[in-house]
């Protein structure tokens, strides 16, 4: 999707869209398109979308209203973002291959306009590439828009949320693609490209090097695989010199098929977005790189598929992690936790980081608990818990706090080793959360974002296509925003 600026009026057989405050019409416009648009109940609500048709200069012109809402709604940057994508809804595979978006009147400042093309981007975004036989009127046409009369700072504005949208669309890509295509090796082949020339720093940890470091719980998961495990950093200094990196971690389970523990069949092809918290870090980094963030911030991904053969390790297995501490592997579904203890030990030795927050598809109670609406939030320190949920809801991608503590710490104690790797049914989440804590050194400030609700959604929402939402990046660069930056 091309997005330009122009001061010229927009081409005479372009269509050309108005983003409209609820109860309002564009200064100007035909009465008849105005009756049109009350007759077909358009009231400017955020997201309805009304396209009609006037005769300006002995030519057919074709006008839409995109609804934005109340102008002092709490939300409106998000009902803005509405209005955005609701125009690609309506028109990304209509056959119209340029738009112009005529701003003037519609009284936005520079952020508020850069919204409304965010959400445009975003509810834009499509993965198409293996559908050789979609039909001509299938496809996406639009691929321009010219926006006219954009408050001054605009362009400024779009360059920011534009490495936004990037970030998103990467992660989008890395969810969606199917686990033949992307495994760990090509994970990492993919951000090493898409990282070329922008200045962060890229660390691959094959898995001779994971074993040297005692890795033994992320590594025990990719043993019953033919693709080779990896562990992922990106690098990147924006801040101060010498202040301590925030650190991000990504499960990156490109496949889940439960191991040993296997998963009933039914639904199994969801598992290869179980690397969705890896997709999130990783496009959340290269969002933040994009907008050059003044903040010192590093990704960290776990990258291994869960696959049972031969090698495989079995139930009851007892492995050692990196940090020392011994697991019981009662169930070899129950996988991201290894493999986050690994990233998440080696990132605090590696990086002493001032916090550390990890983003996972960890759990399927998280969804029995929030359904797709939120993902679970828990920390041990409530600032950054604060921070953390205050991003999520500006940014769109929202978090709900859960409990963790002493009761539910010690249901994961193991008869054979410090720790096993399930706790009993209730409260699955939370014990999965706590098995994170015991890999987080005293005084650190962590939270973990249980997101399996959220990364993938069954039906078109307000800028998303039904498939991969790219959450998480969002709300990673606003956390880094507000808090770090800010
Ligand atoms: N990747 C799954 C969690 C998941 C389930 C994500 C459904 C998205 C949708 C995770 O590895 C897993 O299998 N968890 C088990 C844990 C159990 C064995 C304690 C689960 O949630 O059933
Ligand atoms: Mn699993
Ligand atoms: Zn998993």
């Amino acid at each position: 999707m091309q997005i330009q600026f122009s001061e010229a009026a927009p081409d005479k057989n372009m269509l050309v869209a108005h983003v409209v405050n609820q109860g309002t019409m564009p200064e100007g416009l035909e009465p008849a398109l105005a009756d049109g648009a009350s007759a077909a109940r358009f009231k400017g609500r955020p997201g309805q979308v009304f396209e009609g048709f006037a005769i300006r200069d002995e030519r057919l012109a074709r006008i839409a209203l995109a609804g934005a809402g109340e102008a002092d709604a709490s939300g409106r940057g998000a009902n803005l973002e509405k209005a955005g994508a609701a125009l690609a809804g309506k028109f990304l595979r209509s056959g119209v291959k340029s738009m112009a978006i005529d701003l003037s009147g519609a009284d936005l400042s520079a952020d508020e306009a850069a919204r409304v093309l965010l959400g445009l981007r975003l509810r834009s975004w499509a993965h198409d590439v293996y559908r050789t036989k979609l039909a001509e009127e299938k496809k996406v046409t639009l691929d321009s828009v010219t926006v006219i009369a954009a408050p001054e700072g605009t362009q400024d504005a779009w360059a920011v949320q534009d490495a936004v949208a990037t970030g998103v669309e990467f992660t989008r890509t890395l969810v969606a693609e199917p686990a033949n295509i992307v495994y760990p090796i090509s994970f990492v082949e993919r951000c090493q490209k898409a990282f070329e020339g922008t200045g962060a720093e890229l660390t691959v940890l094959d898995e001779d090097e994971m074993a040297k470091l005692g890795m033994g719980a992320l590594l025990g998961v990719g043993q019953g695989s033919r693709q080779p495990s990896r562990l992922l950093a990106i690098r990147w200094n924006g801040g101060k010199e010498g202040e301590k990196p925030t650190v991000f971690v990504g499960k990156g389970v490109t496949f889940d098929t439960g191991g040993i523990s296997i998963k009933p069949a039914g639904g199994m092809e969801d598992m290869k977005w179980d690397m969705g918290g890896a997709g999130a870090v990783a496009g959340a980094m290269l969002a933040l790189v994009g907008r050059k963030a003044k903040a010192n911030v590093v990704g960290v991904v776990g990258l291994v598929e869960n696959m049972p053969d031969g090698n495989a390790q079995r139930p009851g297995d007892v492995v050692t992690s990196m940090s020392g501490q011994t697991i019981e592997v009662i169930n070899t579904d129950a996988e991201g936790r290894l493999v986050l203890c690994d990233a998440l030990h080696w990132a605090q030795e590696q990086y002493e980081p001032a916090r550390i927050v990890d983003f996972a598809t960890l759990t399927g109670a998280i969804i029995i608990s929030l359904g797709n609406e939120h993902g679970g939030l828990f920390a041990n320190d409530d600032a950054l818990a604060d921070d953390l949920l205050a991003a999520g809801k500006s940014s769109g991608d929202a978090m709900w706090r859960m409990p963790i503590g002493p009761a539910y710490d010690k249901l994961i104690d193991s008869p054979i080793a410090d720790i096993k790797n399930v706790g009993p049914r209730g409260g699955g989440s939370i014990t999965a959360a706590q098995f994170l804590g015991r890999f987080i050194k005293k005084g650190t400030a962590w939270a973990h974002c249980d997101i399996a609700g959220v990364v993938w959604a069954d039906k078109p929402g307000a800028t998303w296509d039904k498939g991969a939402t790219g959450f998480g990046v969002r709300l990673i660069d606003q956390f880094v925003a507000d808090t770090l930056e800010g």
